[in-house]
């Protein structure tokens, strides 16, 4: 991890809410426990609740406790960590809170601004902020500090929503102000695939189309939508997975090298990987059995909980080659893979017992839970002849690098969001070409099958018809990270 920021006052909008209490602050807690958090940081929560800063004090104490990489008995600093945490009733569209909010800031000089609430209040609370001084216009002189935002997904719910989401931010902050984030461009094994890609000089040659079949990108959860089926059955798979995390993973796969880890150069790449994608995508989307039944949902819902997409980049590097992305709630695990399948040999001299084919080169980039990547290849099985057997080579973090030591993706974007490292957050040109490309799918899920949606069972890899979308079942869909 990187060096300690300037010291800043973290104002969290939404504060009484889960994401404070499971990422927020245990984030700050491990980064404080780490050394990483410079003296005199501050934590103000805002939210409409009625709580006095003991109460927050207390419920953000058990959000660390039980969720936090480094527990207070770890590193023992609760004591003091806690004086820092203050709390601060407010209705979100009253120009008063933000007039209270200003007396309340007094040094550090720097604010991060922290949207954790519903969506909805973003555009509101922006224009409050704008209004209140804290925008591009409130800094009157280079010592009065950064003024920083950090904006939750979901960004808008189709392009035309994020586009005057993004119009709305412009009118009072400048873009360099504001971190839109992607908790997966947090993750240290999605970091990892920039340096498996640009710090090794022997699979940049293969990454192709040259060599590459194809490429898959599977995001498994095996729960349903536990509490969340109000917001949920608005959003679906599409909106709540692929409109950001797994566009953003395609994006790292399938980018340039940028010639310098720097924000603007990265989002660069990114954003020519997606105005390269076919807006003509194949797409299967399927409902678990029992979700209609769940708390919050709409008994005749036709909201997919699993999609799978055929996505293909039209550059000189990538075309031709499908990208397989697919995610769903339910599933038979936990997985976050990415597999580059390779292209077979162009003529196999060895013979393969009982006539069939041998399995081709894999590279398995397991982001979660098992962190690692795989690289599976042909051996000569032990013996007479010359038969050959697929194995596996294989790097584990926890190995390597022992237990308990992958940041939570959040404790790396709020130290980036500090120290002003804008490279994993995504770029307003960046979501709405996000959007551009999921947007038609689903207004097509909405038109054709949403009447009549597919099913699936829950514990399984989804329907049959994703199957049949991997060029009609010659392909299949891969598992090689651990835990199957
Ligand atoms: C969130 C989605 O962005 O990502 C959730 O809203 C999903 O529905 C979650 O469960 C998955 O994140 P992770 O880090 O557990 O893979």
């Amino acid at each position: 991890m990187k060096t300690r920021p300037d010291p800043c006052h973290v104002v969290i909008f939404g504060a009484s809410g889960d994401l404070t209490r499971r990422k927020l602050v245990p984030a700050l807690h491990t980064l404080s426990c780490e050394g990483l958090l410079p003296r005199g940081t501050k934590v103000l929560g805002i939210a409409r609740s009625s709580l006095t800063d003991a109460g927050f004090r207390k419920r953000t104490y058990e959000g660390v406790e039980s969720y936090a990489r480094l527990k207070p008995d770890v590193c023992n600093l609760w004591p003091n960590f806690k004086n820092n945490i203050s709390y601060m009733a407010g209705v979100y569209d009253d120009p008063e809170t933000y007039g209270r909010l200003k007396e309340r800031l007094d040094r550090p000089v720097n604010y991060l601004f922290y949207l954790a609430t519903p969506p909805g209040l973003y555009p509101v609370i922006i224009e409050q902020l704008g209004k209140a001084g804290f925008g591009k216009n409130g800094l009157k002189d280079k010592d009065s500090g950064w003024r920083r935002v950090i904006i939750e997904k979901p960004f808008g719910h189709d392009l035309q929503s994020a586009k005057k989401l993004n119009d709305k931010i412009h009118e009072y902050f400048d873009e360099h102000q504001i971190y839109r984030i992607d908790h997966y461009l947090g993750k240290e094994t999605v970091q990892n695939i920039l340096t498996l890609r640009f710090a090794n000089a022997i699979f940049e040659p293969l990454w192709n189309r040259n060599y590459v079949d194809h490429v898959q990108i599977t995001v498994g959860e095996k729960v349903g939508v536990e509490h969340r089926g109000g917001y949920y059955d608005k959003a679906g798979v599409l909106r709540d997975m692929f409109q950001n995390h797994l566009v953003q993973l395609l994006a790292l796969i399938a980018m340039e090298p940028p010639s310098v880890y720097e924000a603007d150069a990265m989002r660069d790449e990114k954003v020519k990987v997606l105005q390269a994608l076919r807006p003509e995508v194949r797409s299967v989307q399927a409902q678990y059995y029992g979700y209609r039944k769940e708390k919050g949902i709409n008994p005749d819902s036709t909201t997919p909980t699993y999609a799978a997409l055929e996505l293909f980049v039209d550059n000189w590097r990538w075309r031709g080659v499908p990208f397989y992305l697919r995610s769903g709630k339910k599933l038979a695990a936990k997985v976050t893979e990415i597999a580059i399948q390779f292209k077979k040999v162009p003529h196999l001299m060895f013979p393969v017992p009982g006539g069939g084919d041998i399995t081709p080169n894999i590279l398995s980039l397991c982001i979660q839970p098992d962190e690692g990547i795989h690289l599976k290849f042909q051996t000569k099985k032990p013996g007479a002849g010359m038969a050959t057997r697929s194995v596996d080579m294989e790097f584990h973090y926890a190995q390597d690098f022992g237990d308990n030591v992958l940041p939570e993706a959040y404790e790396r974007l709020l130290l980036d969001a500090m120290q002003g490292d804008a490279s994993l957050f995504a770029r307003a040109d960046g979501i709405e070409l996000a959007w551009a490309v999921i947007d038609p799918v689903i207004k097509e899920w909405n038109k054709d099958s949403g009447l009549n949606p597919v099913f699936y069972e829950p514990g399984t890899w989804g329907p049959e018809e994703a199957d049949v979308l991997l060029n009609g079942g010659s392909r299949s869909w891969l598992h090689d990270c651990a835990g199957h």
